[in-house]
């Protein structure tokens, strides 16, 4: 056989564990790396306001390279001024990490109308501003995580050359518009459509729920080397590490453990307040959609309002319900 032939064979892509507020802090993301793995990188919830060189919100575990693998972990921050970007990326250089991430994709109103987030998309001078003014003599890379638009799915085509001016470690799609909010499906064709005309392949986010749904992806975009996924991993755990063919034995008791674990220890850093209920709800918000009975899992744990009931309803689910992964439905997809 010759040394020549070239392998259709893609390579395995990176796959990432998206940001989410309020969700993917610290606690959860080095409990998921050790209870499931599989993710080549991840990336915190987004930072706002860094009024000083050392502002007071960095210097918290989120960053701390004691608290984090930052060999892996982006950190990345919502802003729409080159100087607030740029003493982020100072204090995360002096941190060690090697990347910031530019929110450019959070669809929320207050933060749109502001021109931040996904108000950006609509205003490719803006980004340009922003994009000369860093590159200036930047003190990280820099990568951006944006949508496909904010009132339409074209308005990227816009920011084409604007991003093709700049060396960017990476653009990453989620292909929806900001105005979708997170309803209706992602549009992988429209990413499909734009994605050669970037300097480099972007990266794909969007409604990775199942393997399946992943494979399908992989085989209408096979030059895309990087895949992050949001509420399908929160929904399934496992779903990273199926897809990178890796087979677990127990997955109940895995994720059980995970659960008190990160439980416990969101407990012992807020000093056991009642907050940390309302974030172990948010994940659970995607968990139900894995276990066979969503409609009562979700009833147990809705309604606890205390450390004792929460771990009871977590208790009842485990010997109740069973456990059949991938099983996100966007309840909003109905909005
Ligand atoms: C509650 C919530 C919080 C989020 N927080 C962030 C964030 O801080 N930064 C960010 O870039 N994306 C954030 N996202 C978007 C996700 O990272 C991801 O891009 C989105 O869910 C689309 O991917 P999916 O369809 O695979 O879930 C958030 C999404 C949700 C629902």
């Amino acid at each position: 056989m010759s040394n020549n032939i070239i392998s259709d064979t893609p390579l395995p892509p990176t796959i990432s564990l998206g940001p989410f507020q309020g969700i993917t802090d610290h606690i959860f993301r080095n409990h998921f790396e050790t209870f499931f793995g599989s993710v080549d990188k991840l990336y915190t919830p987004f930072f706002t306001a860094i009024h000083k060189a050392d502002s007071k919100n960095l210097q918290g575990a989120e960053l701390d390279p004691v608290h984090n693998d930052i060999s892996k972990l982006i950190p990345q921050i919502l802003s729409n001024e080159a100087a607030e970007i740029k003493r982020f990326a100072g204090f995360c250089s002096t941190l060690g990490y090697k990347e910031i991430n530019l929110n450019m994709g959070c669809p929320f109103p207050r933060v749109a109308r502001k021109k931040r987030g996904s108000g950006m998309l609509p205003y490719p001078e803006l980004v340009d501003q922003i994009l000369t003014i860093y590159f200036e003599n930047p003190s990280l890379n820099l990568s951006i995580k944006c949508r496909l638009g904010y009132l339409e799915h074209n308005e990227i085509e816009k920011l084409i050359p604007v991003f093709n001016k700049f060396p960017l470690a990476e653009l990453i799609v989620h292909a929806r518009t900001g105005k979708q909010l997170y309803k209706e499906t992602a549009n992988p064709s429209a990413f499909n459509q734009i994605k050669n005309n970037f300097r480099k392949i972007p990266a794909y986010n969007g409604d990775i729920f199942t393997l399946c749904q992943f494979t399908s992806l992989r085989a209408i975009m096979p030059d895309v080397d990087h895949f992050m996924l949001g509420r399908g991993l929160l929904a399934d755990p496992f779903l990273a590490a199926e897809i990178k063919g890796r087979q677990f034995i127990n997955k109940k008791s895995l994720l059980e453990a995970f659960l008190y674990a990160l439980f416990t220890d969101r407990l012992r850093e807020t000093n056991y307040a009642l907050t940390t209920l309302g974030r172990m709800k948010e994940l659970w918000s995607y968990l139900r959609w894995s276990f066979d009975d969503p409609v009562n899992t979700w009833r147990l744990i809705k309604k606890t309002n205390s450390i004792e009931s929460y771990e009871d309803a977590v208790k009842m689910i485990f010997s109740a319900f069973e456990w059949k992964g991938s099983g996100f439905a966007n309840p909003k997809n109905s909005d």
